[in-house]
């Protein structure tokens, strides 16, 4: 009788951890986007994806913000086809490049009137430098991000009540931020292992949480709004640059303990789209749900110093 039940009821608490463990809330707002333009960095391929293909559903106009033309055409293809929507437009941008930040905002500021909700989505995890000098995941995870969104903010002012959202990680937790290195350096540390990969990748997404802090104290008087998250862990192609072996128990175990990307972006849409959060700009969310941080990641002193330092290395 017993051994009957057995796999059964593994099966059903699987399926039960897999819900409430693993995927959690999902978006519950029902906002429909006629008229709004949404911006989304990193949008070809998994999170980033997924929400621009909500986005699109709800009747934005979505710019997906790609580093790769040939990358970003296709994903146009299949977020029109998904969506069944006509309102989706590819813009090149590659966060590693200043100038290629300065010529997106040009070319936007210039063609699109408007600029509702800005979705700080694009990350990698790599070692490497950008074009610019800085460490890649310093580079692309925080400063592209960080000049990218100062170059927009008057546009949100005007379009205001709108929101800024970044995608940041629970990884930030392991970050730490050493101000002389990162001067002398142009970089959150050095490293090769996997272990230092995933230190200073942690670096990059505490930068986020810190310039959300920062921000939303910077945009009071305003009606611009901004929110950090973490989406969860999902499979995607954020590990395509780490070792084999990590690919593999991914592949293993990722379709019981790791969310897709349509799920991994409920806390983002959460972020951009819920009504009645606007009280908790500055805040970083998880499983849709504002949570606590660690002092480090709400620090004044830091959050200032890493906004002052980012001016610098960006010329604003
Ligand atoms: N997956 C997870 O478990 C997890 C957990 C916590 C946080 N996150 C965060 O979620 C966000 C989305 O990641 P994902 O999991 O969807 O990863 P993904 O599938 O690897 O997508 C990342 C996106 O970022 C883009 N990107 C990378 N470098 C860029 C650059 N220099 N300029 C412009 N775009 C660039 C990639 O473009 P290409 O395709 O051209 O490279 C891609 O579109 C990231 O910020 C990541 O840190 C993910
Ligand atoms: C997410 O929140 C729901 C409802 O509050 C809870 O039941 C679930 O355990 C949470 N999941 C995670 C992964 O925190
Ligand atoms: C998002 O993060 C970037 C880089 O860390 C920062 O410049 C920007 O101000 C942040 N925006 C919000 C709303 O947190």
């Amino acid at each position: 009788m017993f051994s009957i039940l057995l796999v059964p009821g593994l099966i059903a608490l699987a399926y039960i951890f897999r819900q409430v463990v693993v995927i959690g809330k999902s978006c519950k707002s029902n906002a429909k986007l006629h008229g709004k333009t949404v911006i989304i960095t990193g949008s070809n391929t998994g999170i980033g994806k997924a929400t621009a293909i909500e986005m699109a559903k709800r009747g934005a106009r979505v710019i997906l913000a790609c580093r790769s033309k040939q990358r970003g055409e296709a994903a146009l293809q299949d977020v029109k086809r998904e969506s069944g929507s006509n309102k989706v437009v590819f813009m090149q941008l590659d966060l590693g490049s200043l100038k290629s930040v300065h010529s997106f905002a040009e070319n936007f500021l210039k063609s699109e009137p408007r600029l509702d909700i800005l979705i700080n989505n694009a990350g990698l995890i790599a070692f490497g430098r950008t074009e610019n000098g800085f460490g890649m995941m310093f580079g692309v995870n925080h400063l592209g991000h960080f000049l990218l969104t100062n170059l927009l903010l008057d546009r949100l002012k005007e379009c205001g009540p709108s929101r800024v959202v970044n995608v940041s990680s629970g990884l930030h937790k392991l970050g730490k931020i050493g101000f002389d290195y990162l001067n002398t350096n142009k970089d959150l540390g050095l490293g090769t292992s996997l272990l230092d990969r995933f230190r200073i990748y942690g670096s990059s997404k505490l930068c986020n949480v810190l310039f959300t802090h920062e921000l939303a104290k910077r945009l009071q008087e305003t009606k611009v709004t901004c929110y950090s998250l973490h989406p969860g862990v999902i499979k995607t192609e954020l590990n395509r640059n780490t070792n084999s072996i990590l690919k593999i128990i991914i592949k293993i175990i990722g379709g019981l303990l790791m969310k897709n990307p349509t799920q991994g972006s409920q806390t983002t849409l959460y972020c951009a789209l819920q009504e009645g959060i606007e009280h908790l700009s500055g805040c970083y969310f998880s499983n849709c749900t504002a949570k606590e941080v660690l002092a480090k990641a709400k620090d004044d002193a830091t959050a200032k110093k890493l906004w002052e330092i980012s001016q610098r290395f960006c010329n604003l």
